[in-house]
């Protein structure tokens, strides 16, 4: 949305004007894929698609939340004293970020917040994390706390962590923050220090949502976490990033079956993402087609995050593209997306193998999206 409509909704509803507006980005991830939380690498671009906050301070201690995405709703709570979760579910991610930055010391006072999105919700996007940066750089310029946009990733991941209890790790909230346009990030996630890489001119992004409705992926995700942790522990390491495929084989026996499997897929995937800045640094089509197709079975076979429907979604498109586009799942799993990199010749190609065979295989519409990466967290004056 225009930052002028969205201020002049602000004014409209709280009658004054905002003083700025908070834009963060969702995102989609190339590769690398639950090797976050194990300290490894991820690819992740951000995307087009924002979640943006038009916001104000005001006298009285109240924090007064209001998003175009749920007209009718709002949420307000004071920023004195506990902050407990509300009735509303994206009311609550407002109250972890404040929560987060209360528990790390910053002193907030009221504020007036209006917020709108066309980040896909459920997409495997990263709706949350774009909503959590929003808020968290709406309140750092709003009363000046000088946190850094990797602070205020941290801060995002741990309103996930310890607020709305998702263990996730931190590729979503960085990305968000630090996104950079045409380019790719290449994070390692144990010290964070990142890495542009431009993603080719003739490279098209092309997401397709599979509108699989997803179910249990709090529970299934924090498990994977711990089947991974579980193999780290008995291979008597800190975390995966500090083991290897050969540690992994020799300690096979004493591992479960699951936690073989799941510490397997971040091992190699780990190596599959540095594979892949080559390939790109190359526009290497082959390569990254063989990437991408590796990560996706693994994911299948290994870290069992997949459900027919991406299964699905990504044969279809594969045996389309005929070797000319690389595809996988992206995200959490369980649903979601899958992501196509192409030549903007073949996009009808994936439209059309798509709209023909999906819904009548799965009985569900996807939606297609052709992206561009965008730029990362942006808060601007607007008085
Ligand atoms: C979700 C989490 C991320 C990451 C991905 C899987 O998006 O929020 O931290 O673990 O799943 O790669």
């Amino acid at each position: 949305m225009e930052t002028t409509q969205l201020t002049s909704q602000f004014f409209d509803l709280f009658g004054h004007k905002a003083s700025g507006v908070s834009t963060a980005p969702g995102r989609v991830n190339l590769i690398g894929e639950f090797t976050d939380y194990n300290l490894g690498y991820v690819l992740p671009c951000a995307l087009n698609f924002s979640t943006q906050v038009a916001f104000n301070t005001r006298a009285d201690n109240q924090i007064e939340v209001y998003s175009l995405n749920y007209p009718g709703e709002k949420d307000t709570f004071s920023a004195d004293g506990e902050i407990v979760q509300g009735e509303s579910q994206w009311g609550n991610y407002i109250r972890a970020v404040v929560y987060v930055l209360k528990k790390r010391g910053y002193h907030l006072g009221g504020a007036e917040l209006l917020i709108t999105s066309d980040v896909p919700q459920g997409a495997g996007l990263s709706s949350s994390a774009a909503l959590e940066v929003s808020i968290a750089g709406a309140l750092n310029k709003a009363f000046n706390l000088g946190i850094s946009t990797r602070d205020i990733a941290l801060i995002g991941q741990q309103s996930e962590n310890e607020f709305m209890h998702c263990q996730c790790g931190i590729m979503d909230q960085l990305i968000s923050a630090q996104g950079e346009q045409g380019h790719a990030l290449k994070i390692d996630c144990d010290d964070l220090a990142t890495e542009s890489v431009a993603i080719p001119d003739d490279l098209s992004l092309v997401i397709v949502n599979s509108n699989y409705p997803r179910k249990l992926v709090e529970s299934e995700y924090n498990q994977r976490r711990l089947d991974c942790e579980g193999a780290a522990e008995k291979m008597q390491v800190p975390t995966l990033r500090n083991a290897n495929l050969a540690l992994l084989e020799q300690t096979k026996n004493q591992l479960t079956d699951n936690e073989y499997k799941r510490a397997f897929h971040v091992l190699s995937e780990n190596q599959r993402v540095l594979d892949t800045v080559d390939a790109l640094s190359n526009n290497d089509m082959p390569a990254l087609r063989d990437l991408l197709a590796a990560s996706h079975n693994s994911l299948r076979d290994n870290f069992e995050v997949t459900v027919p429907a991406t299964d699905g979604l990504v044969e279809i498109i594969s045996e389309a593209l005929d070797g000319k586009g690389a595809v996988r799942m992206t995200g959490g799993g369980f649903g979601g997306a899958v992501i196509c990199l192409c030549r903007a010749s073949e996009i009808d190609v994936v439209k059309a193998a798509v709209d023909a065979k999906y819904q009548a295989k799965f009985g569900l519409t996807a939606d297609i999206f052709v992206c561009q990466a965008g730029a990362g967290l942006l808060v601007e004056d607007v008085s």
